[in-house]
């Protein structure tokens, strides 16, 4: 029996997205404090939409798969759309992960959510503060 899928296993050996987007729009950067794994998210954003996006993670193949599959999720999507994704969508989108591995994908929502916020302050675009809760959402696992 296999722990992860096959698309887990495809974009942790084959990520999309990877990288550094030089003067981005918006940059995200959250960590897990419990297993140390840090995700960052780079957005070019163009008349409000993800017009392109990277990432850099350091951190377990989960975090890699999620991060990867979270940036393809996005790109080209309005950012009113992108703050809709759940860390649920980006595992279903893999196919799941196991329980205990769901908080990798936790990291994917919470870069992309720092991402925008980030974008926004940048550029003194108001916000409904209650799409960035303080604390970001409980873990799942
Ligand atoms: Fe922490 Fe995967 S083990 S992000």
């Amino acid at each position: 029996m296999s722990l992860y899928s096959e698309k887990v296993m495809d974009h942790f050996r084959n990520p999309r997205n990877v990288g550094v987007i030089e003067n981005p729009d918006g940059v995200g950067e959250v960590g897990n404090m419990k297993c140390g794994d840090i995700m960052k998210i780079y957005l070019k954003i163009e008349d409000g939409i993800i017009a392109d996006v990277k990432f850099e993670t350091f951190g377990c193949g989960s975090a890699i798969a999620s991060s990867s599959m979270a940036t393809e999720l996005i790109k080209g999507k309005p950012l009113s759309e992108a703050l809709t994704l759940t860390n649920k969508a980006v595992a279903e989108a893999l196919d799941g992960l196991p329980a205990y591995k769901m908080h990798c994908s936790v990291l994917a929502e919470e870069a992309i959510r720092a991402a925008i916020k980030d974008y926004y302050d940048k550029n003194g675009i108001a916000y409904d503060s209650k799409d960035f809760p303080e604390h970001g959402h409980e873990e799942e696992a």
